[in-house]
């Protein structure tokens, strides 16, 4: 695991775009996964710009996204399939046909999990996996005791899901309490993973998830298991970790990192 320190939230997801747009270039068929959330927002709003700028090409680019509320369908302006729609897809010239959400009205919430795993594979992976940080410690909606080894599934919602996301919804009563999330284990079969988490409200969580033993209770842990996975925070996010001197020198003597600093 790397730990990069940006000053600023937007320095921070400044630098998450510009890593995703430096791997799109390198490969303009990559297998994209792709996270939801507000932290987001500000990924999305760069990569656009980036496309409205430099005429960075999403063309020929997949995308999975990591979960889905259950009983929302795609027009509902909660739904994730609306914020990616939103916020990137219907921003870029990405081919919607090319994006990939779970589908959380399908009549067979299981069979769709299993459908959603074997395109996946049908992509030959994912190339980049995007990941968000809930304050409950989940990637994904991998809630607290998410098996480590988990495939995409339906999930319940836990209570401090519930409270962090309710009021993005007009009627927060009309929250769904359940989801369907890649799991711990589809995450980490992704070549490479991107984790970005801003602000200070994350910085407990964070510094559970970079120097905490490993645990399903919070799913993040598990990305220390991974063998190319960054996590990009702003100083805000960063106040809890003890090493983060340590990070910083790392970020500054190697040299993948030199056309970024
Ligand atoms: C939701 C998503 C997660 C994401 C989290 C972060 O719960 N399912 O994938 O990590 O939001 O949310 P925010 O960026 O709003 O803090």
């Amino acid at each position: 695991m790397e730990v990069i320190i940006r000053p600023t939230a937007e320095a921070a997801s400044d630098l998450v775009a510009r890593i995703i747009a430096r791997d799109l270039r390198a490969n303009p068929h990559l297998v994209l996964g792709l996270a939801t959330g507000r932290t987001m927002e500000a990924v999305y709003a760069q990569l656009v710009g980036l496309h409205r700028t430099e005429g960075l090409d999403f063309s020929l680019c997949s995308t999975f996204n990591l979960d889905e509320y259950v009983g929302l369908p795609p027009a509902d302006p909660h739904s994730y399939r609306h914020y990616m729609n939103r916020h990137l897809f219907n921003q870029v010239n990405i081919d919607l046909r090319n994006t990939h959400l779970p589908d959380g009205m399908a009549a067979d919430l299981d069979a769709e999990c299993v459908r959603y795993e074997e395109l996946i594979k049908r992509f030959n992976g994912i190339d980049l996996q995007l990941l968000g940080l809930g304050r409950a410690g989940h990637i994904g909606f991998n809630e607290p005791l998410s098996a480590l080894h988990s495939r995409t599934r339906e999930k319940a919602l836990a209570p401090l899901t519930l409270e962090q996301n309710r009021s993005l919804f007009a009627d927060p009563e009309t929250m769904p309490r359940r989801a369907i999330t890649m799991g711990v284990g589809t995450i980490l079969e992704a070549r490479r993973c991107l984790l970005l988490a801003t602000g200070p409200k994350k910085a407990g969580i964070i510094a559970r998830a970079v120097e905490g033993p490993i645990t399903s209770m919070i799913s993040a842990t598990a990305l220390q298991l991974h063998c190319r996975c960054t996590v990009v925070i702003d100083e805000a996010a960063a106040a809890q970790l003890k090493e983060a001197d340590y990070y910083r020198w790392i970020f500054a003597n190697e040299p993948e990192w030199e056309q970024f600093r």
